[in-house]
C-alpha cells in the first residue's frame, strides 16, 4: 500500500528505512524522501517507527516467586 503519495513509496519502502536504521521522522524524511514534500503521511510513517520500536522491545521479565 501507499503510505507517501508525493515519493509513491509504499509501507515496505518505509519499512526497509526504518529497519535499516532510521530512527524517527526525519530520518525516514532525509533517507527516503517520505513526509518532506506535503507532511500527509507523517501519521502513518509515526505508526510504522511505533510498530518497528514495538517489535525491537524485550519481553517483559517474567515475575519470580
Ligand atoms: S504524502 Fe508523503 S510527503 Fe506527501
Amino acid at each position: 500500500m501507499f503510505v507517501c503519495h508525493c515519493r509513491a513509496l509504499t509501507d515496505g519502502e518505509i519499512r526497509e528505512v526504518i529497519t535499516g536504521g532510521a530512527c524517527d521522522l526525519d530520518e525516514v524524511g532525509l533517507r527516503c524522501g517520505a513526509g518532506i514534500t506535503c507532511g500527509g503521511c507523517c501519521p502513518l510513517i509515526e505508526e510504522l517507527l511505533a510498530k518497528h520500536a514495538e517489535a525491537l522491545r524485550p519481553p517483559p521479565l517474567a515475575a519470580s516467586a
